[in-house]
């Protein structure tokens, strides 16, 4: 169920602009050193989309993967003032994309519309990091294992390239307020969600499931006992590379 390779992905949400190369200089740079420890490590930033285009030309890195953070559920181009689609976000170099996630979702995202645009980012062979969470009401309630079984059954289709699907669990209550789950719960939840995934949609393998929420350099240590995590999307910390590769640092120390 344990995953060799640990994902650290970075989540700019709506922050950066052309000055922001120097944090991307920043994380290569500790990368090109710490590969030669011999740890494997993906790194991913999902930055704004007009940040793309530049970073990928700017910085050949083949440590760092630039990602994209959502995309409109049309195809290719049309009259969608605004939008971006999957299509095009590939063709300016994005590699990943985030879809699903909580702050997406309350703005209308729902299960149906996600699957669409899983659907149009796998087809331009993007890779999908995809979000699912419940709210503090729902897990007070104790509805937390019947919320992701639903958030997973309503947008993934076992035709799909489950090689290029990523989970992110993400608890909304998390994100952002300095709040994580406890670790033994943690830990169940990790189980449930690769069980289920495997179970669902017959895949020969466990899926690669990251925490996120909160994550920053002091509890990272915490998380590194739960050996079902396959690493984590973090958001605020990811904006300074000093955070970013601190979070990288402690994991292992
Ligand atoms: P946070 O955000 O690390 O700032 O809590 C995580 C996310 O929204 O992906």
């Amino acid at each position: 169920m344990t995953n060799k390779l640990k994902y650290f992905i970075g989540n700019w949400k709506m922050f950066g602009d052309l000055s922001s190369l120097k944090i991307i200089y920043q994380v290569h740079k500790f990368c090109a050193r710490f590969k030669r420890r011999g740890k494997k490590n993906k790194i991913i930033l999902c930055v704004p989309n007009t940040l793309i285009y530049f970073f990928t030309t700017k910085l050949k890195s083949k440590f760092i993967s630039i990602g994209a953070q959502n995309c409109h559920h049309h195809k290719t181009y049309g009259p969608f003032t605004g939008s971006v689609s999957a299509s095009m976000l590939k063709k300016i170099g994005a590699k990943y994309i985030i879809l699903g996630h909580s702050e997406n979702r309350s703005e209308g995202d729902t299960g149906q519309l996600i699957k669409k645009k899983i659907e149009l980012a796998l087809k331009q062979k993007l890779n999908i990091i995809f979000c699912i969470g419940e709210t503090f009401k729902e897990k007070k309630e104790d509805k937390t294992f019947l919320v992701l079984r639903k958030q997973i059954r309503d947008s993934i289709d076992k035709k799909y390239n489950l090689n290029k699907v990523i989970i992110a669990y993400e608890p909304i209550w998390s994100i952002g307020t300095g709040k994580i789950p406890e670790i033994q719960e943690l830990k169940k939840i990790f189980i449930f969600i690769k069980n289920e995934f495997k179970k669902n949609f017959k895949t020969k393998i466990f899926p690669v499931v990251l925490y996120g929420g909160s994550v920053n350099d002091s509890n990272i240590k915490l998380f590194s006992s739960i050996s079902e995590i396959d690493g984590f999307l973090i958001g605020g910390a990811s904006q300074s590379s000093k955070k970013f590769i601190d979070i990288i640092k402690n994991y292992y120390k």
